[in-house]
């Protein structure tokens, strides 16, 4: 992704996600993007001017009554330089000053003087993010235009959970090159994600499943999307909302997953993150099995179609990238490398859940296993795994 030519002003106030704008200034610097950055005084707690200046290779304003600024570049000047106005990390603090209109930094007074777009991207402990005065100023600054990427959820620096972190850089990467007129590094690109269990109906009341809560698979559509893709969610039956701009196709069995997959492609990459039931009964009965006999009545079972098998295979509609998942609860290297043989695909992410609480639970401790061997990623939260892989399939497709 180039974003030659344009000029991003970034404003940092204070949080311990500050140390996240310098990733961000390094993905910008990358795209070729020039970025000239303002700290507040509450962000200069958290990174200094040194490390800005030697990541965006220009100089950084801090005081709105510096002489020299002023005479050099005055802070109207520095807005009218800029394409877009992003403000990373937004404290609870500076969305307030700019909801009820204060000027009393630099950071503030651009903000009140810029005719430019602005982005702003929370992070704050979860009770001030829920906090019914930082809903009331952004809904009033969203109202006024400003546009938001909204935290993640996840533990957090203060040692509580939900939402308030700080949405990854490459997220935010993509929301401002989206703003900026350009895509995301997947925009123009085609991403299918499986999600969720399958239901292999017995009768006509009952039918075969799992515990697949759909969680991380809707997660993984959400930051290809994020990324600038187009997304096809081929879903099983599932309790959770669907992604916000993503196509979501809803399926119950296997056999309609498959359908739906094969009317989804070609793509250029595929995820198949649903947990497809290995069996359906052979022979479906046409009413509700009744318990008469002393016997419980036998199932007879036969194989599902292996959906990732057949997306692996060789030819013209072979999407580039292939990723399937492994759950499993033992031997997990052993067995995972030898799914990915045995599949096809080109990487596997796999998940010991032998512990309680990891199928249908938030967080997931997952292991990517490609060509190159295993690469063993911390216990994240699922959003978190999901921008993760995001950012590493963005990478080898763009
Ligand atoms: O064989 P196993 O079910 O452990 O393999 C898991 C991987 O294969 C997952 O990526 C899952 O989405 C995919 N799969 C599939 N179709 C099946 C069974 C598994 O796509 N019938």
């Amino acid at each position: 992704m180039s974003l030659a030519g344009k000029r991003v002003l970034l404003i940092i106030s204070g949080g311990i996600a500050a140390y996240k704008a310098l990733e961000l200034i390094r993905l910008l610097t990358k795209a070729d993007c020039g970025v000239t950055c303002v700290l507040t005084k509450a962000g200069a707690q958290f990174v200094t001017p040194l490390s800005l200046q030697a990541l965006s290779g220009a100089k950084i304003y801090t005081d709105l009554f510096s002489l020299t600024d002023e005479s050099e570049m005055g802070h109207i000047e520095l807005s009218r330089a800029a394409d877009l106005v992003v403000v990373v990390p937004a404290s609870a603090d500076i969305l307030a000053k700019m909801a009820a209109g204060l000027a009393d930094d630099l950071a503030t007074t651009l903000l009140l003087a810029t005719d430019k777009q602005v982005l702003v991207v929370p992070a704050m402990n979860v009770r001030m993010w829920e906090h019914a005065a930082t809903q009331a100023n952004l809904a009033t600054l969203t109202k006024r235009g400003v546009a938001i990427v909204p935290p993640d959820e996840g533990p957090m620096a203060c040692g509580e959970f939900g939402p308030g972190r700080l949405a990854e850089p490459p997220v935010i990467l993509a929301a401002i090159a989206r703003m900026l007129g350009a895509g995301g590094p997947l925009a123009a690109k085609h991403a299918l994600v499986t999600s969720g269990p399958t239901h292999e109906p017995i009768d006509p009341v009952r039918y075969l499943g799992n515990r697949s809560s759909g969680k991380q698979g809707h997660a993984i559509a959400a930051a290809l999307a994020a990324l600038g893709a187009k997304v096809t969610l081929v879903s099983g039956p599932v309790s959770i909302p669907d992604p916000l701009g993503v196509s979501v196709v809803h399926v119950e069995t296997a056999l309609e997953m498959l359908a739906a997959v094969q009317e989804a492609l070609p793509a250029d990459v595929a995820v198949c993150a649903a947990a497809v039931a290995d069996w359906r009964v052979e022979t479906l009965a046409a009413h509700k099995i009744k318990k008469t006999g002393s016997a419980p009545p036998a199932l007879t079972l036969t194989e599902n179609p292996d959906i990732l098998r057949i997306i692996s295979m060789p030819g013209p509609r072979r999407p580039k990238l292939v990723v399937g998942f492994a759950a499993e609860t033992e031997n997990l290297y052993i067995h995972a490398a030898a799914k990915r043989q045995r599949k096809g695909c080109d990487w596997i992410i796999a998940n010991n859940v032998g512990g309680t609480g990891i199928m249908g639970g938030d967080s997931n401790e997952v292991t990517l296993i490609n060509h190159a061997g295993e690469e063993i990623w911390p216990i994240m939260d699922k959003h978190e795994v999901a921008q993760k892989l995001a950012a590493l399939i963005a990478q080898e497709v763009a």
